[in-house]
């Protein structure tokens, strides 16, 4: 691919370095930023947190992100800030000061990590709330403060920011004039326009590179010996769209480009609930749906959300463009319908109309930035008390995400009752094999699935499905 360039801080990098190099590796060995922390390596612990920025359309969007996950061919063109890059030339800045006045930071391992977490905050948040700003920071891990010092800094600093918003201001000149960012950062996008950017073309001996949220995860070395080719490159891969009564998702669209999407909030409106369930905010910025979907694990949360909805998918390869129904895609653990040299391009299924309900549930050991035990979608359509259509998807439970066909054909034209989600569950029990792994017992897995099940009713029909009918 090249030379790869791009900013760290204020300087501009130029590399012959391989696209696959870890971005945490390039910004201590090489650039020498030493402020990144490394820990886990594995997306878990925030200790290496950047802010990565890039023009959109015309403006400069950051957020911030795992640099321990994230390739430097990706970067190609943006924007790196680590720590050093929002210190000012002389004292702290408001957030640091915040979090010294606070006694927020003690061994300082995980400090940088949260100071641009928040200033991620300070950046995206639209209303600079307290709750906006602990979303900011679910990924990130401290284990001597017990996080009653950070939340207090937190809270001080969205209660006196709050009310200095200008909305329709430029946030970023905002943030330079309150010192959470270096005047450096107005000169940016136009030391950005400088920089090339490259076309994604993937052929068959190359791998595609989405968020990285698994394949670095899974396999870091491995791909520093391949050829890779970068879909965020490619700005084709990325949108959120209203068409023909249908929503279309690029393949390479972020979980947070969905939780932020005013089109999917509007048919979606308990998004935030169902996504604060994914992963963390800096592994949402990056984890890609086409990603979750050819990851193929047999709980991927977007998969079983896709399968919910009766998601097609368009495929493009060197034969043209194709279409399948996401039900059709997976056929064995890890094995699915796409040829070496073919990019999933869009994704796209019905909008949903105003008898049209969707839920989402999920159990994991830990509540937040755990994957599933068991996790399971329904789109139900209804007309009175009548089903016209339902689609149920389960995870955990197959050795792929799982469309659990008869249960849904059973449920069509049935009435909501729970003599009839009973006779479901029984039909659910049989279209399911999980398998005894550290998430829990197979019996453990099938009883949370019908339980799950049953919790979609409940929640979406109150008045017509008691917990106590279903025992
Ligand atoms: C800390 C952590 C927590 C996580 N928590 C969750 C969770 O709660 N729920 C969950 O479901 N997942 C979770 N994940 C997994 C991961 O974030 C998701 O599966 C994510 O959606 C993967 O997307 P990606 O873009 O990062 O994929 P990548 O790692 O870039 O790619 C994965 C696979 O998809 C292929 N690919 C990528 N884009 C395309 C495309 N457009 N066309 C064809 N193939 C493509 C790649 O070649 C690769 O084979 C977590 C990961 C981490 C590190
Ligand atoms: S080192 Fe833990 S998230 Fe990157
Ligand atoms: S201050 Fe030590 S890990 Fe957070």
């Amino acid at each position: 691919m090249g030379k790869i360039k791009f900013l760290i801080n204020h300087s501009e990098i130029e590399t012959d370095a391989h696209p696959s190099t870890v971005l945490l590796d390039f910004i201590r060995k090489e650039a020498h930023f030493h402020g990144t922390k490394e820990v886990c390596k594995e997306g878990d612990c925030g200790a290496c947190t950047v802010l990565v920025g890039e023009k959109i359309n015309g403006e400069i969007k950051y957020h911030s992100i795992a640099s321990c996950l994230t390739p430097i061919g990706d970067i190609q063109g943006k924007h790196v800030v680590t720590v050093e890059g929002v210190n000012k030339a002389e004292g702290l800045n408001p957030i640091q000061d915040e979090f010294l006045k606070e006694g927020a930071s003690q061994c300082g391992f995980c400090t940088p990590g949260f100071i641009l977490s928040l200033t991620n905050f300070f950046i995206n948040s639209p209303e600079l709330s307290y709750q906006d700003a602990l979303d900011a920071m679910d990924g990130n891990i401290c284990r001597c403060t017990g996080y009653m010092s950070i939340k207090r800094a937190a809270k001080h600093l969205s209660k006196k920011y709050l009310p200095l918003l200008q909305k329709n201001n430029n946030r970023l000149s905002q943030l330079v004039e309150w010192e959470i960012l270096p005047p450096y950062f107005n000169d940016i996008p136009a030391k950005l326009d400088a920089l090339s950017t490259t076309k994604v073309t993937k052929e068959q001996d190359t791998t595609l590179i989405g968020g990285g949220t698994d394949l670095f995860v899974q396999r870091a070395d491995d791909l520093l010996e391949e050829k890779v080719v970068f879909s965020s490159q490619d700005k084709n891969l990325s949108f959120i769209k209203e068409e023909n009564n249908k929503i279309v998702l690029g393949g390479n669209t972020t979980v947070t480009e969905i939780r932020e999407s005013a089109i999917i909030q509007k048919y979606f409106p308990d998004l935030k609930k169902h996504t604060d369930l994914i992963s963390s905010t800096i592994i949402r910025n990056r984890a890609s749906i086409a990603g979750n979907l050819v990851n193929a694990s047999p709980i991927g949360d977007i998969s079983i959300f896709l399968l919910a909805l009766n998601a097609e998918l368009t495929i493009d390869g060197k034969n043209g463009l194709r279409n399948i129904n996401l039900k059709n895609f997976y056929s064995g653990y890890k094995t699915f319908d796409l040829q070496k040299d073919e990019v999933i391009k869009e994704i796209s299924f019905e909008i949903p109309d105003k008898n049209t309900y969707f839920s989402f549930e999920k159990v994991s050991k830990r509540t937040y930035l755990d994957i599933a035990s068991a996790n399971t979608a329904l789109q139900i359509k209804i007309n009175g008390k009548n089903i016209i259509q339902a689609h149920v998807s389960g995870g955990g439970v197959w050795p792929y995400p799982l469309y659990l066909a008869k249960t849904s054909d059973f449920l069509k034209d049935k009435a909501v009752t729970s003599q009839n989600l009973k006779a479901a569950a029984d039909i659910l029990q049989t279209e399911i094999a999980p398998i005894d792994d550290v998430r829990g017992k197979k019996e453990y897995k099938a009883l949370l699935l019908k339980q799950l099940f049953f919790a979609h009713f409940i929640n979406i029909f109150p008045q017509m499905i008691k917990m106590e009918d279903l025992v």
